[in-house]
């Protein structure tokens, strides 16, 4: 593909406290071509904090894989990449997309947008000292959507190889429609790899954000919570413009399963247990008659407790869908981003 940073068109876009190693191989398992880690802080990175190098957990069938630094200090960022191990990074990049308050008051993540000079600079720093492509995460401005091409033009002077643009500004959070016009805007005017986020929740969202910006592809984060399925969806309506049926209760069943598994191979058994007990209710989601179960996975304590649950949703056999799980994707409570 000419002039594309990433093998994939589709890219599981990073998520804080969910993209972990299982997540990211549950994903790949079902055609996503590139993820990400969640943001890393690059502070904490740099002071060799336990819980962040646990972030950086990875595998050689984890490939490719971005690693997502967030951060305002050049210092700290520039430091940061030292401490990122030597091989299996494909790409450094730049969180300017966080909306949370707590994230924004320190002026990072999308409080970078606030100080463009202080972001192009940052991304001039990283681009200088990476040893690999470095790409930029950004929402469409502040508080006016206007914002994001000057950003954008600043990403790529930087040497940035290519932004994905959450297509909505920090004032918004996960509110209103995604502005497709403010973003078609912005892939216009620039030269780089242009990727669309937000609402691609199925193959026909997938077809609209990409006819109505010209975007070269589209990152999925909220979609592809207990629906790995979502890649393969968007692929073939793209090619085909055919919809695939909706997994079966005993596809779901052994999906869940082995992301189970994998959070076993990869944490402690309690942590294990915590990690996996949200993704229960993702995975069920759209099910009928899961009320029960759900609320007996998030008081579950062992592995063992969580496989049973798993086990007596598949036993009824082909348990019923309420709705497709693409329009329930659109309605997911957010989780908040973890300290
Ligand atoms: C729980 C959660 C955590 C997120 N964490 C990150 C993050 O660490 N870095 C980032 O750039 N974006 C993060 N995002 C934003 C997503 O990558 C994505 O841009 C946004 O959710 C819009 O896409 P969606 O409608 O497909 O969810 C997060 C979103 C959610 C829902």
């Amino acid at each position: 593909m000419v002039n594309m940073i990433y093998p994939s068109r589709f890219i599981l876009a990073p998520m804080a406290g969910i993209s972990d190693l299982a997540f990211r191989m549950i994903n790949r398992g079902y055609g996503c071509g590139f993820a990400f880690t969640e943001m890393i802080h690059a502070r904490s990175l740099c002071y060799e904090s336990r819980k962040t190098y646990d972030m950086l957990r990875s595998q050689e069938s984890d490939q490719p894989l971005g690693v997502q630094l967030l951060g305002n200090e050049e210092a700290y960022l520039v430091r940061a990449l030292d401490k990122l191990p030597a091989r299996g990074i494909h790409s450094i990049d730049l969180n300017a997309g966080c909306p949370q308050p707590k994230v924004v008051k320190k002026g990072e993540g999308a409080g970078l947008l606030k100080d463009p000079a202080l972001l192009q600079r940052l991304l001039s720093a990283l681009v200088r000292h990476a040893s690999c492509p470095v790409t930029l995460k950004m929402r469409l401005g502040w508080s006016d959507s206007r914002e994001g091409l000057d950003i954008a033009r600043r990403a790529e002077d930087a040497g940035v190889q290519a932004i994905c643009v959450h297509a909505r500004t920090q004032q918004q959070m996960f509110s209103g429609a995604v502005n497709h016009a403010a973003l078609a805007a912005i892939k216009k005017n620039v030269r780089i790899p242009v990727f669309a986020s937000g609402d691609i929740f199925n193959g026909l969202l997938a077809k609209q954000m990409l006819e109505q910006t010209g975007c070269d592809g589209v990152f999925i984060a909220r979609g592809s919570l207990g629906n790995p399925w979502i890649f393969r969806e968007i692929n073939d309506y793209l090619r085909h413009g055919t919809v695939p049926p909706e997994p079966s209760s005993a596809q779901v069943a052994q999906v869940m399963r082995h992301h189970l598994q994998l959070c076993r191979e990869i944490y402690e058994e309690d942590a294990a247990v915590v990690i996996f007990r949200k993704f229960f209710i993702w995975y069920t989601r759209g099910f009928a008659e899961v009320k029960i179960l759900r609320q007996r996975a998030n008081d579950a304590k062992t592995c063992a407790a969580v496989e049973t649950l798993i086990e007596a949703f598949d036993e009824q056999g082909a348990r019923a869908r309420i709705c497709p799980h693409s329009r329930a994707a659109g309605t997911m409570p957010l989780p908040d981003v973890p300290k």
